[in-house]
Formats: structure tokens, C-alpha cells, sequence
């Protein structure tokens, strides 16, 4: 931290996560209470990532927000309540007499934030989980917060509280409706899969047409599948992935992957008015998935598509290199002149270490 007594400032980067059991559908708007529980890997924080610097200063006026470059609006609820919350935290425990409590920085000074995501933003590739949980994580260490901070960035977006953790990460959807217990919990580090991989394939850097907010919120009132999904078909996913991880049964981590990701897009179509957030090429990844693995008689390679066209490929790192030719061969970079699909960029991303 670079610090006079006028001003302090915090630079941190948090990587995305890519959820295998999704979270779709709040029971709370407010506090970001989820319809179930949720799981997810946490990506290397060299690839996908955001980074964020917080600044406060005597003599800032009023708090501020720069996002990829543009200055947007700070009087966003979500982003006023995770500045809320961060400052409460920081108060009690200025309040606190302990003597090893910095006081400084005055937790009245305004605060200017500058963010930037090194990848499409709003595209599907979770820029809500990394932006909120980088904001979190960076007022945190502004203000010297240490312990839970997970339940703070579910309040910026519910995504972002597994962001939080590296490796594993679940999202315990809690029963309390103040949200206390709808946190986010490592199941495994990084370290304990060290085989598996990530592709990023990115069909479009576009901003999605429905945000997954108000996709998520449509779908809770419209859509009879969401509520069975979420009743019946999660509770036991989550049982059978977490023990997939334990015992790094690819198998099955591929296949609950899959089956979740096509269920999260058959509640889309499901919701009224549907939302469509796979396109043809989406669809023609996930017919290549299936035909590479049955050529090869078992499940090498996984897709998971979020709210957006761009796939997220989970494989083992033994057949990164195979996979990655079979992409470049049925996508080629000049297919259509180069204009329809400018070639899909490809990225090996291994995961990541605790933030
Ligand atoms: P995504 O699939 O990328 O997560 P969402 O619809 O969930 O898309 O969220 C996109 C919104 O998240 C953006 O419009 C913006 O409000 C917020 N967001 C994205 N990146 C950041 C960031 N770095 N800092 C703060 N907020 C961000
Ligand atoms: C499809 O966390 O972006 O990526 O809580 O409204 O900000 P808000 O939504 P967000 O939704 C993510 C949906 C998803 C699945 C997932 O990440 O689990
Ligand atoms: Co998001």
C-alpha cells in the first residue's frame, strides 16, 4: 500500500470462476440469497482476470468508479452496498481497541475506484464475479479487513462470492434470511487436480442481450423447470460433484459439467419469454465435444456455456494439445472470410492460487 497520512491506495486482480452446478434464480433480490446451492473452478489469475485499485483521499470529493476506462455510476445499489458494508466492517473494527487495528485510512475519506477486466465484460465469462469480488478484496485490504468476505461480495453479484477462494468452490445457499450462512467454502485447493485444465473458446466479445440479473429474475417467475431443478435435480448434483473432485473422477466431473450446463440453458428456453444465450456455433462446440469423446470412447473433454455464447472447456492436460487442433481445424481462423467467426481464440488456463 502506497501511503501518506492524505492518501492511501490498493491495486489487486481476481481471477474469474466458471461454475460446473450453476446458481440461476434468487430467493432474496436484496441480499442475493440463491435458489440453490452452486459450484465452481476458480481460473488462474494470469488468464481471466480483474484488476482493481481503490484510492482514498482527503481531498476526493465524493466516491467515484472508472470501469474498463468510462466512468460509471456509483450509486449502483450493489456497488453502495458492498462500500457500505466494507466501511462498517472497517469502523467496527477501528472501534474495536485493538491495538494492532491500523486507524488509518480514515474510513470517512471518499474513495475513487478504477477497474478494468482483461476480457469481454458482460459476455458470459462471469466479469460480475471477478469485478465484485476484486472491489471486495481490494477495500478490504484498503482497510485492513481480514476473515469472511464472501457474503459481502454475493451482495455485489452472487457469482462473485466464489470468486473469493481459489481452487473448488462452493456456494452453500444458506437457510437464514439475513444471508449470514449463504457463503462461499473451498472445497479443494488448486493444487489438489493439478491435471485438469481450461480452455476458453470465445465465439463473441459482445455485451449479452438479457444481463443474467434480469435473465435470472424472469426465469424464477416463469419458468416450472428452474423450480424442479432447483428443488430436485441440484441438492443431489452437488453431492455427486463434490465427490466427483474428491476422488478427481474426470468421468463424472465431465459429465454432471455438461448435463448442468444444458439444464441452466433448458431453464432459459423455458423461461417467458426464453432467452437464448447459445448460438450455432455454441451448438456446434458442444456437437464436437460429444463426437470427440465418443471417438474416443470416454469423456476427454467437457463444455459448460454461462449466460452467453462462449464456451468454457474443462479437460485434462494430456489431451489439451489434441483438443486445441480439432478446435482450430473445425474453426478455422479465415472460415467465412473472417467474418462471421474470426477464429476462436484458445487459452490454456490452468487454475489458480488463493487470491
Ligand atoms: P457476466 O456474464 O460478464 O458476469 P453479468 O450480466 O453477470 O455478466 O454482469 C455484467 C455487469 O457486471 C456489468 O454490466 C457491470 O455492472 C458489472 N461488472 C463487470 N465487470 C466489473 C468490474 N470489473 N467491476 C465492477 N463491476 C463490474
Ligand atoms: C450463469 O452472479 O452474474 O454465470 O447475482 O444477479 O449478479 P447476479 O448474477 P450472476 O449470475 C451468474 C449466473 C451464471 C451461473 C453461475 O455463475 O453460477
Ligand atoms: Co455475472
Amino acid at each position: 500500500m502506497a501511503e501518506d497520512r492524505n492518501m492511501a491506495v490498493v491495486t489487486c486482480s481476481a481471477p474469474v470462476n466458471i461454475a460446473v452446478i450453476k446458481y440461476w434464480g434468487k430467493r432474496d433480490e436484496e441480499a442475493i440469497l440463491p435458489i440453490n446451492s452452486s459450484l465452481s473452478v476458480t481460473l488462474h489469475q494470469d488468464q481471466l482476470k480483474t484488476t482493481t485499485t481503490v484510492a482514498v483521499s482527503r481531498d476526493f470529493k465524493e466516491d467515484r468508479i472508472w470501469l474498463n476506462g468510462t466512468e460509471d455510476n456509483i450509486t449502483h445499489p450493489r456497488l453502495q452496498t458492498c462500500l457500505r458494508e466494507i466501511r462498517r466492517l472497517a469502523r467496527k473494527r477501528r472501534n474495536s481497541g485493538d491495538e494492532n487495528c491500523n486507524t488509518f485510512p480514515t474510513v470517512s475519506y471518499k474513495v475513487h475506484i478504477c477497474s478494468a477486466n482483461n476480457f469481454p465484460t458482460a459476455a458470459g465469462l462471469a466479469s460480475s464475479a471477478a469485478g465484485y469480488a476484486c472491489l471486495v478484496y481490494a477495500l478490504a485490504k484498503l482497510y485492513g479487513l481480514e476473515g469472511e468476505l464472501s457474503e459481502i461480495a454475493r451482495q455485489g453479484s452472487g457469482s462473485a462470492c466464489r470468486s473469493m477462494y481459489g481452487g473448488f468452490v462452493q456456494w452453500v445457499m444458506g437457510e437464514k434470511t439475513d444471508g449470514s450462512d449463504s457463503i462461499a467454502q473451498q472445497i479443494k485447493p488448486e493444487s489438489h487436480w493439478p491435471e485438469l485444465r481450461v480452455l476458453i473458446l470465445v465465439v463473441s466479445a459482445e455485451r449479452k442481450p438479457v444481463g443474467s440479473t434480469t435473465g435470472m429474475q424472469t426465469s424464477v417467475k416463469t419458468s416450472p423447470l428452474l423450480k424442479h431443478r432447483a428443488e430436485k435435480i441440484v441438492p443431489e448434483r452437488m453431492k455427486e460433484m463434490t465427490e466427483a473432485i474428491q476422488c478427481r473422477d474426470f468421468e463424472s466431473f465431465a459429465q454432471i459439467t455438461m448435463k448442468e450446463s444444458n439444464q441452466f440453458h433448458a431453464t432459459c428456453l423455458d423461461t417467458f419469454p426464453p432467452i437464448f444465450y447459445l448460438n450455432d456455433i455454441s451448438r456446434r462446440i458442444i456437437n464436437l465435444v460429444h463426437k470427440y469423446n465418443s471417438h474416443h470412447g470416454e469423456t476427454r473433454v467437457a463444455y459448460t456455456f454461462d449466460a452467453g455464447p462462449n464456451a468454457v472447456i474443462y479437460t485434462l492436460h494430456h489431451h489439451v494439445e489434441e483438443f486445441v487442433e480439432v478446435v482450430k481445424h473445425f474453426f478455422p481462423p479465415e472460415e467465412n472470410g473472417g467474418q462471421f467467426l474470426k477464429g476462436l481464440p484458445v487459452k490454456s488456463v490452468s487454475l489458480s492460487e488463493q487470491l
